[in-house]
């Protein structure tokens, strides 16, 4: 793999926000001054992936002790991104109180953030299938006497809602996340896939009830397939897709979670060329491609911080230069920037207690070799034409 090294330390303060616009006055003074030197562009992660035509950005949170009420954190993405989504604001566990109510509290300041800060907004989501994740009250909700009309309306009237809501704010959704078991690689049982008569019933309903909202918003089904060694949930999701695809269901795109697996940190996990495979299967049915949810698991990786975000670094640059070799993919978000705001410290945490470093930016909001690598594979990939 290629090396990669750790670039400049940058700061995040106004400072950093210099205009490039020194010594480009119009007069035509016959006094010569010196020649001003150039005030250099920051680069960011945002300007790299402008530059080809594509966006970077992450997810946030409210909520008491979040990143949307961290300042810095709040800084670092005016500083770095052009896209943003929320980690958790939008999912029936936040808005769905009861089965009759909708509170748009925290997504609604997370889309206001987003607005007035120029970021392109992702929706996150309008339906996640593993049932562990939706809200207490649906476990026991009662479908009534006609069990089948009262999920397509509880169904419909939340997506339609939800996408109503932020119809000129959020023109791109994941739609469905989750709907297959990658421990059977077949569709997971669901309360909604029981009433239906089955998950692909669920799925269209779904992504017609968005489509009818949102005629021209890219509509995407989100899953963490990946490239690690087995694939059967690659096949299901594949297989998934193309029934999706022949039925006419509504769908632009596939959501790739891309919570990569870092293994021992030596490459033996990876099965490049059945990702390879996959993913050449999912553009030629028509689709286009989203890394919707970016990080790298250091579980098993070595407990030296230099040669962890060496191997970290190794992975995100192999990784991203594979899917950015995809004109199919234009938007790439991490889950979150920050390691200690990270998930990934509670999924998974290290045998050995110490932090994980998932994410481009360490504690002190300073760019760690995955941020150099980021930033290196934007630069290697081609320009996004259209
Ligand atoms: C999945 C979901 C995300 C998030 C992560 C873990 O990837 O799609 O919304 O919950 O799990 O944080």
């Amino acid at each position: 793999m290629k090396s990669v090294t750790r670039r400049n330390v940058m700061t995040y303060g106004a400072g950093a926000f210099l205009s490039a616009c020194g010594g480009s006055g119009g007069s035509s003074s016959i006094i010569t001054s010196p020649p001003v030197p150039p005030v250099p562009v920051p680069t960011s992660l945002a300007s790299v992936a402008a530059a080809k035509g594509m966006r970077f950005g992450t997810a946030f949170n409210t909520g008491t002790g979040s990143t949307f009420n961290d300042a810095q954190y709040t800084a670092l993405m005016q500083a770095e991104c052009s896209a943003a989504v929320a980690e958790n604001d939008h999912k029936w566990g936040a808005i769905r109180p009861d089965a009759t109510s909708f509170t748009f509290t925290g997504g609604d300041a997370l889309v206001d953030f987003a607005a007035a800060n120029d970021l392109f907004m992702r929706g996150h989501v309008l339906l996640w299938e593993d049932e562990r994740f939706y809200p207490t009250w649906f476990s026991t909700y009662d479908f009534g006497a006609n069990p089948v009309q009262e999920a397509e309306r509880l169904l419909t009237e939340h997506i339609t809602t939800v996408a109503a809501r932020y119809v000129d704010d959020i023109t791109s959704w994941d739609v469905v996340n989750e709907a297959i078991d990658p421990s059977t690689s077949q569709f997971r049982s669901s309360p909604f896939s029981r009433q239906l008569g089955g998950m692909e019933a669920v799925l269209d309903t779904a992504f017609h009830a968005a489509r009818d909202t949102l005629p021209n918003a890219q509509l995407v089904y989100n899953d963490f397939m990946g490239w690690g060694t087995g694939s059967g949930h690659r096949d299901a999701v594949l297989s998934m897709l193309d029934g999706m695809v022949n039925r006419g269901t509504p769908i632009d795109a596939l959501g790739i979670q891309s919570h990569i697996f870092g293994g021992s940190g030596d490459g033996s996990n990876i099965d490049e060329a059945g990702w390879r495979t996959f993913l050449d299967n999912v553009v030629d049915l028509g689709l286009d491609l989203v890394i919707t949810e970016f990080d790298v698991n250091d579980v098993n990786m070595p407990a030296d911080i230099a040669t962890r975000d060496q191997n970290i670094a190794e992975y995100t640059e192999r990784y991203l230069g594979i899917m950015f070799d995809y004109p199919e993919l234009r938007d790439v978000l991490c889950w979150g920037l920050v390691h200690r705001y990270s998930w990934m410290q509670n999924f998974q945490p290290r045998a050995d207690g110490l932090q994980k470093r998932s994410t481009p930016f360490d504690d002190d909001y300073a760019p760690t070799p995955m941020y150099d690598a980021i930033l290196a594979a934007f630069e290697g990939a081609a320009v996004r034409s259209g």
